[in-house]
């Protein structure tokens, strides 16, 4: 038996139920034209059980959009936790604290408004976890913050390993599926990540970092 979309559907509703802020932020693209580029609820669930695993207090995430992969997050920090998240389109980040607001999570997230590139560099090491998704181009540069930022036994999470469908392609080499194509390489051969992919929707990819 192979997963199909009927068990996937299945297996969504009974692990990764949507309270009614989850959802209302999954209907926001639709009322306000943001893009419908959210994780999924089940790959949600997954962020918040790794979280949960490793007792998460730190937490760093890469494009925030509405807030949904984050309320996830959030709601998994064990007490006292924070997760820091990076979103660079303001009307992207106004519709996020409005969300975070609304799912009871506004003191355990920092948003910080701005490019990634520009905002990383400013970050100290420590996190706990790295929850990288936002453009695909600077996917390498983002790779070599992210384990700059880990902790050591920290994890790191990127979603769109498969692009779409796009890193198989020999004939696209547009330069966000080179940018995937190179995080992937890094994350599968860096002897200090042990790694593995996740194929929940666009393919996530989780690593622990196990040495500095
Ligand atoms: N993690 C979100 C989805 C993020 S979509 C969720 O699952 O709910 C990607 C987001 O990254 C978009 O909101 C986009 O505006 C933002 N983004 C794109 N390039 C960026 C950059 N260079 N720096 C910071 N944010 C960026
Ligand atoms: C795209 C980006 C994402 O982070 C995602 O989850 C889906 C699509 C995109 O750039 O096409
Ligand atoms: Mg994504």
């Amino acid at each position: 038996m192979t997963v199909n979309e009927q068990l996937l559907a299945y297996a969504e509703q009974l692990f990764a139920p949507e309270d009614a802020a989850l959802h209302e932020i999954r209907a926001l693209p639709e009322r306000e034209g943001l893009p419908d580029i959210a994780v999924s609820p089940d790959e949600g669930k997954i962020l918040a059980v790794l979280l949960t695993a490793i007792g998460a207090r730190r937490v760093l995430e890469i494009g925030t959009l509405a807030g949904y992969s984050g309320v996830w997050m959030a709601r998994a920090l064990s007490a006292g936790g924070m997760l820091t998240t990076i979103e660079a389109d303001p009307k992207h980040a106004a519709a996020a604290r409005r969300a975070f607001e609304r799912a009871g999570v506004a003191h355990r997230v920092q948003l910080i408004e701005g490019r990634a590139l520009e905002v990383l560099p400013t970050l100290r090491p420590g996190y706990d976890a790295v929850f990288v998704d936002a453009d695909k181009e600077p996917l390498e540069q983002y790779y070599r913050q992210a384990m700059r930022l880990l902790r050591r036994g920290g994890l790191l999470l990127c979603d769109n390993a498969f692009f779409n469908g796009r890193v198989t392609d020999p004939r696209d080499t547009a330069a966000d599926v080179e940018g995937v194509r190179a995080f992937n390489r890094l994350a599968a051969s860096d002897a200090r990540l042990a790694a593995a992919v996740i194929p929940v929707r666009d393919g996530l990819v989780v690593g622990v970092k196990v040495a500095e």
